[in-house]
């Protein structure tokens, strides 16, 4: 029987909740499926520092490199931010350093908006169409995030000048569109790639770059978009995008406009992923929402975004297509079933039960 070994972090605030509700569902979906995970558990955020005085223990990511998949929570609980450097906190000392260290750097977001949930979308219901389904492929190594020089200098007169730098190599852009027009050929074949080529450097060499490489996948229809009107038609007319590509700060924040569009930030997964070497795809998956601190603890988080992102782990790192699938499917079982976590739970909605984190992993995991 095939073995994937999995190093699960958890991390901070709700994550430990939900991740517990994941292994859950894998767990099922093993038994069911017939494969074998090896999920080891380790420390990181601020769970990292507590237990090992760092964000990334050198244990935690020593066991990354030997897994085949990492599973990971949330980290950051910005209470405690002022009382450490800001290149020690966990949002760069561990989730972009990992980022960087895996050379992760396709970043997919699904959004879709289940029937059964039109009530939990801001938009009214004649803008949702047949219903809401976008993938958000977010380049996630380069751009402002990493590029340098990056600092806050204090200037002669006293005031203080801060830098961050965006920066983009041809070579980056193309390797994010090329995983951009294949997820495209498999859905709806329609890509708009997202820029401020109006503005920016940045956006003219990206705009060229994905003209060129829609070549080689000439049964993509392509269009651009500048950022701010992509903002603003996934509020008017979200049915119109099939796959949005987006550079990485971009993609940040139109992620989670669009995510708000499927409900819930609270059902938005995520995967990213390195090159494929060898026919494999090392892979890091994670909700694409926070830690939540204010309902940390309580079980009231909605576990979802993390059991739909082990999915996309079992399909992306270990081609188990029918278990994700089947994780995929068990997931729409429940909330057609009526079980709502806060988050999208309306008084309104005939037949909705509100549930609380371990209930609705319970649900999912039953449906598998
Ligand atoms: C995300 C998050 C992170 C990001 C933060 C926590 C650093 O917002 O994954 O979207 O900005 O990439
Ligand atoms: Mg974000």
């Amino acid at each position: 029987m095939k073995t994937f070994n999995i190093a699960a972090l958890a991390g901070d605030g709700i994550g430990p909740e939900v991740m517990a509700e994941a292994i859950k569902v894998l767990r099922a979906t093993e038994k069911k499926f017939g494969f074998k995970l090896a999920i080891t558990e380790a420390p990181v955020g601020w769970a990292g520092i507590d237990a090992a005085g760092k964000a990334l223990p050198d244990a935690t990511l020593a066991l990354c490199k030997q897994s085949d998949a990492i599973l990971f929570g949330s980290v950051g609980l910005p209470d405690r931010d002022p009382t450490i450097p800001k290149e020690e906190r966990p949002e760069r000392a561990a989730l972009l350093r990992i980022r960087k260290e895996f050379g992760l750097f396709a970043n997919l977001r699904p959004v879709t908006l289940p029937k059964a949930l039109a009530h939990a979308c801001p938009l009214a219901k004649e803008r949702q169409g047949n219903g809401i389904d976008i993938l958000v492929v977010r380049e996630l190594t380069g751009g402002m995030y990493f590029g340098q020089p990056k600092k806050t200098e204090t200037l002669a007169d006293g005031q203080q000048r801060t830098i961050d730098t965006m920066v983009y190599t041809t070579s980056e852009i193309e390797r994010i569109a090329r995983v951009a027009f294949k997820s495209a050929q498999l859905r709806r074949k329609k890509l708009t790639s997202i820029d401020k080529a109006n503005v920016l450097e940045n956006g003219i060499l990206w705009r060229e770059t994905v003209t060129r490489i829609a070549r080689e996948f000439p049964d993509v229809a392509l269009d651009h978009m500048f950022v701010d009107n992509g903002a603003m038609q996934l509020m008017l007319k979200p049915t119109q995008f099939d796959v949005m590509l987006c550079e990485n700060m971009f993609g940040d924040i139109l992620s989670d406009e669009a995510a708000a569009l499927g409900g819930s930030l609270g059902m938005l997964p995520s995967a990213s992923l390195g090159a494929t070497t060898g026919g494999t795809t090392f892979g890091f998956y994670e909700p694409a929402g926070g830690t939540a601190p204010d309902i940390a603890g309580k079980n009231l988080a909605n576990p979802i975004a993390q059991i739909l992102s082990s999915a996309l782990m079992l399909r992306h790192s270990f081609g188990l297509n029918d278990a994700a699938a089947a994780i995929e499917a068990a997931v729409a079982k429940a909330i057609d079933a009526g079980n709502r976590t806060g988050d999208i739970f309306s008084p309104v909605e005939a037949g909705a039960k509100r549930v609380g984190t371990r209930e609705m992993g319970d649900a999912i995991a039953a449906g598998i």
